[in-house]
């Protein structure tokens, strides 16, 4: 995976996945650093679960052999200076809390680092994928920010879904629109 935003869709998919109703996504660049957090109402995982989230042969998944999804995301991060933390809980009885939230820190300029990649188009794929769930995606870079909230979105949408190619269409185009906005100098 040689862009950062390919880890991204991959740690998000994580969480839908896992059922989740509600995902936020945080990337905030401060100086060197960039912080990113994915925080999920999905089932959780069990305690031996995510002792094991590390080890790159443990999956639940059965369509692949081995999950590399949290191993390259950690690999990526202690190579650039940084780390990952990773919380989760499961609900202990019907209506309980549960989901989990993974941070992550990263060395921004490292030579290790990688670019961020098309961040529009891979937050577009994850709503297409889980058009349902409902997302908030902020990215923070000072003072300048890139946002968008599937809650808010709906509320203009009325009844119609977020699947709907003109709706993804134009999800992709406001992305890009606030991107360029944050790039300039
Ligand atoms: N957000 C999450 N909520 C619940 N379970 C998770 C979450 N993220 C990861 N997992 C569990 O950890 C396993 C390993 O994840 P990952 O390293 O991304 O590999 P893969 O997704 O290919 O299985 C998943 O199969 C799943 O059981
Ligand atoms: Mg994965």
């Amino acid at each position: 995976m040689d862009e950062f935003s390919l880890y991204v869709l991959d740690i998000v998919n994580n969480s839908t996945r896992a059922g989740a109703r509600n995902i936020r996504i945080f990337l905030r660049e401060e100086g060197d650093d960039l912080y990113f957090t994915v925080e999920d109402d999905g089932c959780g995982m069990s305690e031996e679960q995510l002792a094991r989230l590390r080890d790159p042969f443990f999956t639940t998944r059965k369509t692949r052999k081995v999950g590399l999804g949290v191993p390259f995301l950690v690999m990526l991060a202690e190579m650039t200076g940084g780390w990952v933390k990773i919380a989760s809980k499961q609900a202990a009885g019907e209506g309980e809390d549960h989901g989990t939230k993974l941070e992550a820190k990263f060395g921004l300029h490292h030579v290790d680092f990688l670019p961020l990649g098309d961040l529009c188009g891979t937050v577009t794929t994850l709503i297409q994928g889980a058009p349902d769930t409902d997302f908030l995606y902020l990215h923070t870079r000072g003072e300048k920010q890139v946002r968008l909230d599937t809650k808010e979105l709906r509320q203009v949408l009325g009844d119609l879904s977020l699947a709907e190619p003109e709706v993804l269409a134009w999800i992709r185009e406001n992305l890009a629109e606030q991107y360029e906005q944050m790039n300039q100098v």
